[in-house]
Order: structure tokens, then C-alpha cells, then sequence
């Protein structure tokens, strides 16, 4: 095959080079090639919010964001609901292919043995107000495990990585769970290891006085698909900035936490509960037609509606509607959905969503099948943090694996003043109004 390459002019004086193309991008590096004189730096690429930068190669997650497809290593994501297990997911997506019968269960057990904190986790914990929202404790207290297992500053040892991923898969749902039951004010309960993921999970947040707590099998399962369903999602904000953090050789709690704080905004995971909070303000179906023209007057976003790759409909979206149908069965039917379904039908016909090919995304029935299952709102990105984290924990080891990376350091286009001198106070005269930094 004829070697692909970029040819280039300079009009600005003529010079010709040639740029070679692979995996359908051309390296950044090749433009700084390009100078008028000696005294260039060179062309350099600017792309604020890397709207068509690629920042790494990956084989964990492929998106095609026209036709709505999201692979994990190749699998579609709709056959992995259905037929996996979240933690069968989780060593596929962190180790490249589905485990056999055996590797299952030894990882089973690894992670069911790694589910307890430190008790001076639990009681760092404590330490948070009542009212302290679980996003804020579940960042800190994760970067707080970076001081309880100081070994995992040995990033380089492939062993040492694979221990502190066990830690993380096993003690998130840990962590969250205490973070609920603290803002609740009720006891901690322990992990219980004769329970699947999920169902542990369940009996973390919801025991009480009984011996021994049953989690419902089809509310378990349709927790398993949603941890599923959010497990990666390529170089989203939050993978950015864990493989971002992680370039600085951080620990991977560290970089974990950080990822977990960009999951929190309300552009990125914290969206789900905004669409609650949505829902509620719109308050009743004959409301929409007037929340939808707010929204195309610019007055805020239809929040879980919109992505940046997905021009299409987000497969999780439907998935999440299928497994949503089997929770209401046994929850009874969250009002709120029919609220979210004719917000949908009406925005999908609409000409606004429709030129700019906005769709519902995970965001939009992921809460209202959470809040059915009886989570509060304040959680609901919590619960995304705790299935993403095998995400960011392959980005992660990806990165380490990756010769060609280094600490990520992007370049700016300066825009401020030349050098100037220094003015003293007494010559500085009274500022504008407007010049307070
Ligand atoms: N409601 C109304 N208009 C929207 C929405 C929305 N939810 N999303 C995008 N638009 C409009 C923008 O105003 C813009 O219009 P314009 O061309 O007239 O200026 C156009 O669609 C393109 O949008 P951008 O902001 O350029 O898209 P971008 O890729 O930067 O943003 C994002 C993607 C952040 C997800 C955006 O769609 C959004 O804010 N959605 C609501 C929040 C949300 O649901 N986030 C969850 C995303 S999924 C996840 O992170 C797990």
C-alpha cells in the first residue's frame, strides 16, 4: 500500500513538507518542523478542550459515536449487559480478554478479599459534617488510602499495580456505602463475603437490624448492568485527568481521587443527579414545551441530553431503559419516567436537538432507575465513580505500559503582556473598577 502522507505549503514562504498520516492523524511533533527563520519555535496546534486531539493510542473502549456503538476490547457493550458479570467486565476491560472459569474466580476472591478499610479509614470518615456530600467523601477518603498503602508509590512493579487495583475495584463500594450510611446517620456496616459485588454492596447500604440482609436478585442484577454499562468510556474528563495525573508518576489513589473529582462536575458524572433535580423542577408533563423553550433560549442545558462524541443515540441509554423496565417491576414505576419519556419524545422531534444531534445519554434514566431503587440523588454519581474506577485503573496501567508517553504537559498560545518593569505602589495610580484580578 502507497504510504499515506500529508503534503504541506507554507504560503508564508514557500517551503513544502511532508507530514506521514497513521491511525488517521498526523503527530503534532511533525509540524514544528515548520518555522519562517531560526528564530521560530515552530508550528505548534492549538485545540482548546482537545476537540480533535488524540491524546493516546488505547485498545480498551471503542466508540463510534455516529452509529451510537461502545465496545469494551471489542465486546459490544449490549452483549456484555447481558451476559456478564460486572467484575467479569472489570478484568476484561483491565486485562484485555475475558477471564476463563478458573481466572474468574480467583479475581472474585482477590476483590471480595480487599473489601474492608482500615479502621482509621472509617474513622476519617466520621470526620466529615452530616451534611457533607458523598462525591466530597468519596474523593478524599480515596486519596487519603494513598497514606494507608504507602507501596503503591511503586507504580513501575507490575505486581504491586495489580494489588493496589484490587484494593481500589474492592474498597469503592466500600467507601461508598460508608459514605451513605454516614449522611444518614446510621452505623457502618461491614462487607459480607458470601455476597456477589453488587449484592455486598446492597447489604452495605441497607442492613439493619437483621442477621442477615437479602438483596432483591433483580435489583442486584440490574446494579451489576448499570456498573456494567459505566465501567469505561475512552478519554472522556476523568480518564484524561487520571492518565494526566497518573503521567506525573502519582499513586494510583491519587490519580484515582482526581479522576473521581472531574467525574463530579455536572458536565460529566454529575449530571444524573441534576436530571433528577430536573425532573422535579419541571414538576409535570404539560410543563415541558415551556422547560424546552428556556433551553433553546440558552437559559441552561437539558441536562443528560448531549455528548461529545456521540452524535447518535448513547447505546448505554438504551440498555438503561431495558433494565429500568425489570427494576419498576419490582420497585413500582418512578413517576419521574414519564416526565423523562415525553421530555425525550418532544426534544428528539424538536429542530433545535435535532441539528445539533443531541440525544439522551447515560445520564438521563440512569438516576431515575437509582432513585427507584431507593438511592437519594446526592449519591448517584458516587455510584458511577465506583464501576469507572476499573476504567481509570486501565487507563492508568495503559499509560504506564505506553513507551511513547510522558508527563502530560500541553503547550498555550501566550496572550498577555510583553515584558514590562516593575511599578511601585506609589506610582500605580487608582485601579479601574473593573481591573480587580
Ligand atoms: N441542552 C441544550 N443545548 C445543548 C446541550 C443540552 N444538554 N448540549 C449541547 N447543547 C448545544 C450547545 O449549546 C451548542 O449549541 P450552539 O451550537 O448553538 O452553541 C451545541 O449543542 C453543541 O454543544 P457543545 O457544548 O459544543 O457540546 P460539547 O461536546 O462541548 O458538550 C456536553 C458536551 C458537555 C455533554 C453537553 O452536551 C452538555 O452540557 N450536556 C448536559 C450535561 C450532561 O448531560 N452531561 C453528561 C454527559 S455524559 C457523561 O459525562 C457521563
Amino acid at each position: 500500500m502507497e504510504k499515506e502522507v500529508l503534503s504541506i505549503v507554507d504560503k508564508r514562504n514557500g517551503s513544502t513538507y511532508e507530514v506521514p498520516i497513521h491511525h488517521g492523524t498526523i503527530r503534532a511533533m511533525d509540524l514544528r518542523q515548520i518555522k519562517t527563520g531560526p528564530d521560530d519555535f515552530g508550528l505548534m496546534t492549538y485545540d482548546p478542550a482537545f476537540m480533535n486531539t488524540a491524546s493516546c493510542k488505547s485498545a480498551i473502549t471503542f466508540i463510534d459515536g455516529d452509529k451510537g456503538i461502545l465496545r469494551y476490547r471489542g465486546y459490544p457493550i449490549e452483549q456484555l449487559a447481558e451476559k456478564c458479570s460486572f467484575l467479569e467486565v472489570a478484568y476484561l476491560v483491565l486485562f484485555g480478554e475475558l477471564p476463563s472459569d478458573p481466572q474468574l474466580k480467583e479475581w472474585v476472591g482477590a476483590i471480595t478479599h480487599h473489601t474492608m478499610l482500615h479502621e482509621t479509614t472509617k474513622h476519617f470518615l466520621e470526620g466529615f459534617r452530616y451534611d457533607a456530600h458523598p462525591m466530597g467523601m468519596l474523593v478524599s477518603t480515596v486519596a487519603a488510602l494513598s497514606t494507608v498503602y504507602p507501596d503503591a508509590r511503586n507504580i513501575h512493579d507490575p505486581q504491586v499495580r495489580k494489588l493496589q487495583i484490587m484494593r481500589l475495584i474492592g474498597k469503592m463500594p466500600t467507601i461508598a456505602a460508608y459514605t451513605y450510611r454516614h449522611s444518614l446517620g446510621l452505623p457502618y456496616v461491614y462487607p459480607d463475603n458470601d455476597f456477589s459485588y453488587s449484592e455486598n454492596f446492597m447489604n452495605m447500604l441497607w442492613k439493619m437490624t437483621e442477621p442477615k440482609y437479602a438483596a432483591n436478585p433483580v435489583l442486584a442484577r440490574a446494579l451489576d448492568i448499570l456498573f456494567i454499562l459505566h465501567a469505561d468510556h475512552e478519554q472522556n474528563c476523568s480518564a484524561n485527568v487520571m492518565r494526566s495525573v497518573g503521567s506525573s508518576h502519582a499513586d494510583p489513589f491519587l490519580s484515582t481521587a482526581a479522576a473521581a473529582a472531574a467525574l463530579s462536575g455536572p458536565l460529566h458524572g454529575g449530571a444524573n443527579e441534576e436530571v433528577l433535580k430536573m425532573l422535579d423542577q419541571i414538576g409535570s408533563k404539560d410543563k415541558i414545551p415551556a422547560y424546552i423553550a428556556k433551553v433553546k433560549a440558552g437559559e441552561f442545558k437539558l441536562m443528560g441530553f448531549g455528548h461529545r462524541i456521540y452524535k447518535n443515540y448513547d447505546p448505554r441509554a438504551s440498555v438503561i431503559k431495558w433494565a429500568a423496565d425489570k427494576v419498576f417491576e419490582v420497585t413500582g414505576r418512578n413517576p419521574k419516567l414519564d416526565i423523562a419519556l415525553e421530555l425525550e419524545r418532544i426534544a428528539l422531534e424538536d429542530d433545535y436537538f435535532v441539528k445539533r444531534k443531541l440525544y439522551p445519554n447515560v445520564d438521563f434514566y440512569s438516576g431515575i432507575i437509582y432513585q427507584a431503587m431507593g438511592f437519594k440523588p446526592e449519591i448517584f454519581t458516587v455510584l458511577f465513580a465506583i464501576p469507572r474506577t476499573a476504567g481509570w485503573l486501565a487507563q492508568w496501567q495503559e499509560l504506564l505500559e505506553d513507551g511513547e508517553q510522558k508527563i502530560a504537559r500541553p503547550r498555550q498560545v501566550y496572550t498577555g503582556y510583553e515584558a514590562r518593569d516593575f511599578v511601585p505602589m506609589e506610582k500605580r495610580g487608582v485601579p479601574a473598577a473593573t481591573a480587580t484580578p
